[in-house]
């Protein structure tokens, strides 16, 4: 039976809010957040709206040894009406199951899922940035908490959800970013985790973005784990490149994150009978479209980057920039469109949002 009732405790005292023009990416978090927990003979209980705080685990938790754990990320926006509303999270909840159902993780009843977000968020709702540009971030998550070293499904979970009033993710705002082909690590391999939202393939991720940081490379771009050939993703994001009037994405193929906003450009640009195709595409065809002049726009896609150009992307050596580092035409309509539908400035044709 899934319970909706959660009890809530307030804070006594709320903290100092960040000035809406300073903020960062994940830096701050509000006055409460959400924990559910769940024991294999009771299933998800006790959920929970607490004051915001540290949390005690066993150091035996089954989190800390093999990872069993996922997280999701999605939006909170402030209206120019003074509403708050949410950005597809019917999207981020099923994702989240999928995710658990790859990871082991019992399911969380869609409902209760959308209703501790929901609470949550208006608990919090003075904690949403009015800015342009800034957003509050969902981040919920499940770890395993089950006491125990063997290797197999934990028996016990915690479901937590926090809230973090962001700014840009990329210290370029929407100013094209460069990034950089990964061609020694790879990231995920077909009936691997790459299309789960788990920790391990962002932890496995970091090596190749260290190796890149001090160039100036916001992220590395993956390729497939078989060949090397074919774009994956950039981890953070979804790509897509516009070569002679056509938009062309990865298709999704098993390694590759399933981005809410990813899916939600593919809606746009159809609408916008913009031709759209999500196909293979390899690395090789980048670089001839580019040497013949017909790459107009790269950008990446996600719920943090939002709808971020590539001004830049580089492989050995090579520097191929795009658009001469300017951001391209489809790129600009698709972040006003897709910002000024998650603000409330125009109409959501698509029935995307849903107000708190
Ligand atoms: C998101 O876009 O919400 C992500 O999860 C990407 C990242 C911050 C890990």
């Amino acid at each position: 039976m899934a319970q909706k009732d959660f009890t809530i405790t307030k804070v006594m005292t709320k903290k100092p809010k960040p000035d809406d023009q300073e903020l960062e990416f994940g830096k701050h978090f509000t006055d409460h957040m959400f924990v559910m927990d769940y024991h294999i003979d009771k299933g998800w209980y006790d959920g929970r709206i607490i004051p915001y705080q540290p949390i005690t685990l066993d150091p035996a938790s089954m989190i800390f040894h093999y990872g069993q754990t996922v997280f999701e990320g999605l939006k909170a926006y402030s209206t120019s009406k003074g509403d708050v509303q949410l950005f597809r999270p019917d999207e981020n909840i099923h994702r989240l199951n999928r995710s658990n159902e790859r990871m082991c993780i019992p399911t969380i009843d869609f409902d209760l899922a959308m209703e501790a977000i929901k609470q949550l968020v208006s608990v919090d709702k003075d904690w949403v940035p009015k800015a342009k540009g800034t957003s509050l971030y969902i981040r919920p998550y499940i770890i395993a908490t089950e006491p125990y070293l063997g290797v197999a499904p934990s028996k016990q979970y915690k479901f937590i959800i926090i809230l973090s009033p962001v700014g840009a993710y990329y210290k370029e705002g929407i100013n094209p970013v460069k990034i950089a082909v990964e061609n020694e690590y790879i990231r995920a391999v077909e009936g691997g985790t790459g299309e789960a939202k788990t920790a391990g393939n962002y932890a496995g991720s970091l090596i190749a973005q260290e190796k890149v940081a001090d160039d100036g490379y916001a992220q590395v771009l993956w390729l497939d784990g078989h060949e090397k050939r074919y774009i994956e993703e950039v981890g953070s994001m979804n790509v897509f490149f516009k070569i002679n009037g056509e938009v062309i994405t990865p298709a999704l193929n098993g390694s590759i994150l399933p981005g809410v906003t990813r899916k939600s450009v593919i809606d746009l640009l159809k609408s916008w009978d913009i031709p759209v195709t999500e196909r293979r595409i390899s690395l090789d065809e980048i670089k001839e479209a580019h040497q013949k002049g017909q790459l107009e726009e790269a950008f990446g896609s996600g719920t943090a980057a939002v709808i971020s150009p590539i001004g830049e992307l580089a492989f050995n050596q090579v520097h191929m920039v795009i658009n001469d580092m300017k951001t391209g035409d489809v790129s600009k309509r698709l972040y006003d469109t897709m910002t000024q539908i998650q603000y409330g400035d125009i109409e959501d044709p698509f029935d995307w949002t849903i107000r708190v």
